[in-house]
């Protein structure tokens, strides 16, 4: 089975990652060009979305690098125009954005508490504001977003508002999904587990004695013995995105080696 983007033009919001090595976005938007789509990387760090593109230019696909503020709906809009205006469709929107800020209800203060549902959950109801009537036009599209055990499961970390971000994002997912079933887009999540990307070093080893700590800790919380990578979400995405899932929508898909499957 053969899987092409080939014609395909996809809008990957959050294509950088914000350190080195592969995030899932940014492995999604390579994964996606070398199934032979046009990528627009698109993030809130240009420079890491310049990268992101720079990679896929020399596979010899095609990228273009946009800076827009995924929370902010005017920023959105035009990086959907600047999309259209070079590539002339969007077929695929991958929603990757996110972010955690550690804290119950107690310690976070209300900024942080909107700061993340806005970064994790307001930002798919805006791209999807300004890229479904794209899609409406077109009579084709597919939209996956990227979700977290965190929407279903309480994984140890006292991240409240990203719980709450999450679990949201799933059923936007859904009410999607079925909203725009008989117009041919389809909605999908993708949803990490314990995932070993950039983020992590950044957001979460604060909770452990040490990076290396952090690594066992979470290589040993997953069934297969080791976390999921960017690459994982990047596969499953591709396999959203293609023809081969056009059966397939309103599904949050678990992308974990097994760990929602069992109490942690
Ligand atoms: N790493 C994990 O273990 C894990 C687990 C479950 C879910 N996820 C989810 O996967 C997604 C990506 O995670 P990652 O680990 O690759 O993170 P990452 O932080 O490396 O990538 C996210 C990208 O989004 C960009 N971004 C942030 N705010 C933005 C905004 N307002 N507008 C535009 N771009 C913005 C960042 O600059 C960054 O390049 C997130 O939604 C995260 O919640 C990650």
């Amino acid at each position: 089975m053969e899987i092409s983007l080939k014609q395909r033009t996809a809008f990957v919001c959050g294509a950088g990652s914000v350190g080195p090595g592969w995030g899932n976005g940014k492995a999604t938007a390579v994964a996606m060009a070398r199934a032979g789509a046009s990528v627009v990387a698109v993030d809130i760090n240009f420079a890491a979305a310049q990268e992101t593109a720079g990679l896929i230019e020399a596979e010899g696909g095609a990228c273009l690098a946009v800076q827009a503020d995924a929370t902010n709906s005017a920023s959105v809009q035009s990086a959907v125009q600047i999309a259209l205006d070079r590539f002339g469709s969007i077929d695929i929107l991958q929603n990757v954005v996110g972010t955690t800020i550690m804290g119950g209800p107690i310690e976070l203060s209300e900024e942080d508490w909107q700061k993340v549902l806005d970064i994790n959950l307001k930002s798919a109801f805006l791209t999807c504001k300004h890229v479904l009537p794209v899609m409406l036009r077109q009579q084709r599209g597919v939209i996956t977003n990227t979700s977290s055990l965190a929407s279903i499961r309480y994984v140890g970390y006292p991240y409240t508002s990203y719980y709450a971000a999450k679990a949201g994002l799933n059923q936007l997912t859904q009410a999607v999904a079925l909203q725009y079933a008989a117009q041919g887009i389809r909605c999908n999540a993708v949803m990490p587990g314990v995932m070993n990307t950039p983020l992590i070093h950044q957001q979460i080893s604060a909770q452990y004695e040490s990076e290396a700590d952090m690594i066992r800790a979470r290589d040993a919380v997953c069934p297969m013995g080791r976390m999921g990578t960017g690459w994982d979400i990047a596969n499953a995405s591709v396999f959203l995105a293609s023809d081969q899932a056009q059966y397939i929508t309103g599904v949050v898909l678990p992308v974990d080696g097994g760990i929602s499957c069992r109490c942690m």
